[in-house]
């Protein structure tokens, strides 16, 4: 029998199945099969709990070094419309992990079958923001593109969403928070909440609260200064309470409290969001970002307002607006 932690260590140190069950030979499947249920059995969200997201995350990498291991082929997903090969894993999100396939696209599986409903409701955003930028085309870039989706599971197997690459040169809003531990030069920060606060007000147009806009959850694009609004799967229709909460976010008090959520749920988010990324001496901005970080909901202004608020504070500060190339610096391999 293995500890939590001896099975965790195990998976996680993995680099691929032969790591993990030893090389391939049918001999050895018994054997294989053996560990993989005992590893399973401990990492198994029953046992672990619902918020130990470590273990969920190794425990769908179980599976999927097993498979991998015993088919010599990545583990096939399948849908109504087509089958998308997984490759190697990309990221690890709150509720779910991002694979590579061996097509053109990403896909993003639940780790917990419990939750498959969050992805449910993340595919109801994603289409209600893509009837949107139908309409309006200059939002498209704002949002990910849906291809394809599980759909209805069978009991105990995980939902998963297949979706565009945000692949290539693309960091985490968490990544550039780490490259600038002392916090970004408000310039830099400057098109990145111009992008974001597009994406809300996008959003909001049609009442939808993101309602989980933290560092993870935001793409960028340094070189083409682009911004996404990742991760809908805690979305919901303003005047709804959020389905669930990621323990780590703890704010506004609306969230905290289990109240219902509104589009000033979202612009309190993204400007704790600022406050935490911005550098210490950048006191206008900062001001600016605890003007939208009230507790009354109703004191927060509103997303689309706030364009313009934004824009007209950039200029007193720094005048017309010029294009300032952006780059994580290069850390040393
Ligand atoms: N389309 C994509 N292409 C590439 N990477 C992506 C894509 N979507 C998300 N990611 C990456 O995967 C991570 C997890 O994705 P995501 O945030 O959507 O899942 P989650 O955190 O489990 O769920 P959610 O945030 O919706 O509650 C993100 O932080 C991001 O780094
Ligand atoms: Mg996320």
């Amino acid at each position: 029998m293995f500890t939590r932690d001896e099975a965790l260590e195990r998976v996680e140190r993995a680099g691929s199945p032969a790591d993990l069950f030893g090389p391939f030979d049918p001999i050895r499947k018994k054997d294989a099969q053996r560990l993989f249920r005992a590893l399973a059995a401990v990492l198994h969200p029953d046992r672990v709990g619902a918020g130990d997201t470590r273990a969920h995350a190794a425990s769908a990498e179980l599976t999927r070094l097993h498979h991998e291991w015993q088919h010599g082929t990545p583990v096939e997903l399948r849908t109504a419309r087509g089958a998308y090969r997984i490759t190697d894993r990309h990221a690890v999100g709150s509720v779910a992990n991002v694979y590579r396939t061996d097509g053109p696209h990403v896909v993003k599986v639940v780790r917990n079958p419990a939750l498959n409903p969050l992805l449910h409701a993340e595919w109801d955003a994603l289409r209600r923001l893509d009837r949107l930028t139908d309409e309006h085309r200059w939002l498209r870039p704002y949002y990910p593109r849906l291809v394809d989706e599980s759909g209805d599971v069978s009991r105990g197997e995980r939902a998963f969403t297949v979706l565009e690459p945000l692949v290539d040169g693309f960091v985490t809003l968490a990544d550039v928070r780490r490259a600038f531990p002392m916090g970004l030069d408000g310039r830099d920060y400057a098109w990145m909440h111009r992008r974001l606060l597009r994406a809300i007000a996008g959003a909001h147009r049609i009442g939808l609260v993101h309602g989980a806009i933290v560092a993870d959850n935001v793409l960028v694009h340094p070189e083409q200064h682009g911004i996404v609004l990742a991760g809908w799967t805690f979305a919901v229709t303003t005047g709804e309470r959020l389905l669930a909460t990621g323990k780590s976010i703890a704010y506004p008090p609306e969230v905290r409290d289990g109240r219902p959520v509104t589009p000033a749920t979202d612009v309190h988010m993204a400007h704790t969001l600022m406050l935490d990324l911005l550098a210490d001496n950048e006191t206008r901005q900062r001001t600016f970002a605890r003007w939208c970080t009230q507790d009354n909901p109703d004191r927060r202004p509103d997303a689309a307002d706030l364009l313009t608020e934004y824009d007209e504070l950039l200029e007193e500060l720094h005048g017309e607006r010029t294009f300032r190339p952006f780059a994580l610096p290069r850390t040393g391999a």
